[in-house]
């Protein structure tokens, strides 16, 4: 039996450092995705039901990021949602590790699609070291996205299968039960620190995916090494995520959000479940995700700014972490309404 502490997002801070930055404009927040591709925002929006589909993908593309068309209905409907996506290099698009994954994965690169995440809960297994070698070889010219990884064995694994950015974290996600129902998984910031201390070569990408709640996260993710974040919650709501606005008694607009895992989820897509390892909620309507990746801009910038950091590199090289206590927490969030 092996013990140790790990950290998660709220249990750490980032240490003012001294900066030379006159405006938030110096600070560049691009990130290379691969030798061909480069994001101006590190954002990747969730492969899920209720985030991305073509509108998400689009929105996120015109902002600098990236949005992942999600899997999760038959492969003509995802092909469809596909051709609706505009930018030529950011089609991107999520495949299993099983059942009809390679004839999805031909559809998917017969129109366009040059970035296939192979998007599975636990994907240190031995059928992601099958499917990223088969893909890997069907199709050289494209990015494999692959995951969910929660160690840094996990990510060695993978980067040694073929991955070229690899999804980091398991069961940290706002909706996820994973942690719950098995007991399995490291808290998201420390899978991020162990990530990036494998021995692999750097330019395989680390993607913090899941548990992301606000720019302050993002800074502290890219901090510990991610090249890029993965949220679904932040951009649940809003106007370009799929599914309807539901309006209640008391005049709030609501969205539904919910776990892939979640068994809301699985009937939707199956007609059946065989785990539950998600949630499904509402989240309230937010307007267009323009406004929301806008407000993480800023907070992502002025956050490297604190670091005196021009760059994400330079932010990993002068990032200084600290532990903060349980009253460093309190303190650490807006509080006056606590004092009563
Ligand atoms: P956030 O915190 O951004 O997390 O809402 C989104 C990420 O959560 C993961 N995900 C799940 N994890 N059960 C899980 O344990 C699920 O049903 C589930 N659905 C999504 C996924 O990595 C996503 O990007």
């Amino acid at each position: 039996m092996i013990y140790r502490p790990a950290l998660s997002y709220n249990d750490v801070l980032l240490v003012p450092k001294y900066s030379d930055i006159v405006s938030r404009k110096e600070v560049s927040i691009r990130s290379d995705l691969d030798q061909w591709r480069s994001l101006d925002l590190p954002i990747i929006s969730s492969p899920m039901d209720t985030v991305t589909e073509s509108s998400m993908a689009n929105a996120m593309a015109k902002a600098g990021g990236l949005g992942i068309v999600h899997r999760y209905n038959s492969i003509e409907m995802q092909v469809q949602k596909i051709y609706e996506v505009k930018d030529a290099d950011r089609k991107a698009a999520a495949i299993g590790i099983t059942g009809d994954y390679l004839e999805r994965a031909q559809a998917l690169y017969d129109v366009g699609v040059r970035i296939l995440c192979l998007d599975v809960a636990h994907g240190h297994h031995i059928l992601m070291k099958k499917a990223i070698q088969s893909l890997r070889a069907l199709y050289p010219d494209a990015h494999i996205m692959a995951g969910n990884v929660a160690t840094k064995l996990g990510f060695e694994d993978l980067a040694n299968w073929g991955a070229d950015s690899i999804r980091c974290n398991i069961g940290g996600g706002s909706i996820c039960s994973t942690r719950v129902q098995t007991g399995h998984g490291v808290p998201g910031l420390q899978t991020i620190f162990d990530c990036f201390s494998a021995n692999v070569a750097r330019d395989v990408k680390i993607i913090a995916d899941g548990g992301i709640r606000n720019s302050g996260d993002v800074v502290k993710a890219l901090a510990a090494g991610a090249d890029f974040v993965m949220v679904g919650s932040l951009l649940a709501g809003t106007i370009e995520s799929p599914g309807e606005v539901i309006y209640s008694s008391d005049g709030s607009s609501r969205k539904i959000y919910r776990g892939m895992a979640s068994k809301e989820a699985q009937h939707n897509w199956r007609g059946k479940h065989s785990s539950n390892e998600g949630i499904s909620t509402t989240v309230p309507a937010k307007g267009p995700v323009r406004n929301v990746l806008e407000d993480l801009e800023n907070g992502i910038r002025s956050g490297l700014s604190y670091s005196g950091a021009r760059t994400i590199t330079e932010l990993q090289v002068n990032a200084e972490f600290i532990v903060q206590t349980a009253s460093g927490q309190t303190e650490s969030g807006t509080h006056i309404l606590d004092r009563r």
